[in-house]
């Protein structure tokens, strides 16, 4: 393919030599020309292992040539990839003026050029920069329309400087955010000889991700330090525990607990992540990261109660009542506290689990719901069509399955409030539908 990279910085100076080396026709922009001098003697113009070398051989090869010409670049190739820094402004806003100079300079070409000509956003930017910033100021340069003169498509960079070369061939996924499938074929096809998934997206979708993984990887960083600091305090090896602690992939590092959803709960965690909180505190150690984890699962009852009160009504069913589906386990359940704050609100409350009977409920269990639920009794429905016939507004509280089925049943004038995802068939669910965060 013939490509053009906008922005010889780490980002796109390792994308224009990996992509020649590829076997891609490929023109390098920037605006600096001492990069763009260094690039076509074939030296790189930043340090990082390997690329020096590749771009003597791409170079050499006429793979590889870089202009401070747009005009040159965008007429010479069918495609753009925009790699212009993206930095914080002082109040950490993200300045988009790179991005937007670079799109007008596109978009200037593009209105003479008979082509369709497609422009890959791969610097970061929040969700929306693409459909408020890139199209709107690529429409207003080339005078076309989005999809008629031109294309879109994101695919954001998850390199590592330092293993910058490695990581572009082996990434752990390709992600292409597009809303048009014309506009998604030659960025998918540039990655052809990449061995690795490569996942699709809508455009918002694509940009949020990259920021999803990069504020993990800073979570990952602090947490393990903290998690350090005090280990080193109570006289345990860190890198022992985190060792053990990274071997364990089906709950530690994997998928499980990263589904947005509900607050948690339940007799371990709340109580374990207080008592670690607190032997912190014994040892002079604060943990910013782990100190803000109760706070921050507080603030999730907090906004489904807010969920709740914005719809305006006041018969509130709720189905589920135990922390998660398949236990009869009330204590520091987030939806007791949630009907406690419900009740205290002078709401009217229905609550169905088939797990939780007032009979059946015994020892800590059973202390812990009287003294937060007193007249608990008067609240619980034998059947979930009991509580669906007296609700106008219908919380599900947990996973459990038969309230898929039971949630069909809903009538117009019901609002469902969904806090964990339930699988749900849109086309059966009368009730308006609301989830807690997507
Ligand atoms: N550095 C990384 O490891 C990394 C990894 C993934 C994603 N990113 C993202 O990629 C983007 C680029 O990052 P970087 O570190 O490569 O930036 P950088 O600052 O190293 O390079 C940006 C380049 O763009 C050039 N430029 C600015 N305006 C231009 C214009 N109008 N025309 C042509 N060139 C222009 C600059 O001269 C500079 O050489 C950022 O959004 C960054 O967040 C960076």
């Amino acid at each position: 393919m013939k490509v053009s990279v906008f922005g010889l910085g780490y980002v796109g100076t390792v994308s224009a030599a990996s992509f020649a080396a590829a076997g891609h026709e490929v023109v390098g922009v920037d605006v600096n020309e001492d990069k763009v001098r260094t690039i076509n003697e074939g030296r790189s113009p930043i340090v990082e292992p390997g690329l020096g070398e590749l771009l003597t051989d791409v170079v050499g090869r006429g793979q590889l040539r870089a202009t401070t010409s747009t005009a040159d670049a965008v007429n010479a190739t069918d495609l753009s990839l925009v790699c212009v820094g993206t930095p914080s402004r002082r109040n950490g806003s993200l300045d988009l003026t790179y991005l937007t100079r670079v799109c007008e300079q596109i978009g200037e070409v593009i209105r003479d050029k008979s082509s369709y000509h497609v422009v890959v956003i791969r610097s970061t930017v929040l969700p929306g920069t693409t459909h408020g910033t890139v199209i709107p100021a690529l429409e207003t340069a080339s005078g076309t329309k989005y999809g008629e003169g031109f294309g879109v498509s994101v695919n954001p960079e998850f390199l590592r400087e330092g293993t910058a070369l490695k990581d572009f061939r082996e990434p752990p996924f390709t992600l292409v955010g597009h809303n048009h499938a014309a506009d998604a074929a030659p960025t998918q096809a540039l990655y052809e000889d990449i061995a690795a998934p490569l996942y699709n997206a809508p455009i918002r979708t694509a940009e949020m991700i990259k920021y999803t993984s990069n504020t993990w990887h800073a979570v990952k960083v602090v947490f393990a330090n903290e998690i350090g600091n005090l280990c080193k305090k109570v006289g345990v090896d860190s890198h022992d525990v985190m060792d053990i602690f990274c071997k364990d992939q089906k709950l530690n590092l994997s998928s499980y607990y990263m589904k947005p959803g509900f607050a948690f709960g339940g007799s371990c965690l709340p109580k374990d992540v207080r008592a670690l909180q607190y032997r912190a505190k014994e040892v002079d150690l604060v943990m910013p990261l782990i100190n803000s984890v109760l706070g921050s699962n507080r603030m999730q009852i907090d906004h489904a109660l807010d969920r709740i009160v914005d719809t305006g009504k006041k018969k509130i069913g709720l189905m589920g009542f135990s922390f998660k589906a398949g236990t009869d386990d009330l204590r520091e359940s987030p939806i007791v506290i949630l009907a406690e704050k419900l009740l205290g609100k002078g709401y009217s409350l229905s609550i169905y689990d088939k797990n939780v009977s007032l009979a059946k409920l015994v020892g800590a269990n059973k202390q812990y719901i009287e003294e937060q639920i007193p007249h608990l009794s008067q609240h619980l429905c034998d059947t979930l069509d009991e509580l669906i016939d007296c609700s106008e507004v219908i919380v599900v509280g947990n996973g459990s399955p038969e309230f898929s089925d039971a949630l069909t049943k809903t009538r117009a004038d019901q609002t469902v409030i969904d806090l964990v995802r339930i699988p749900l068939d849109f086309t059966k669910v009368k009730a308006q539908y609301d989830g807690i965060c997507w």
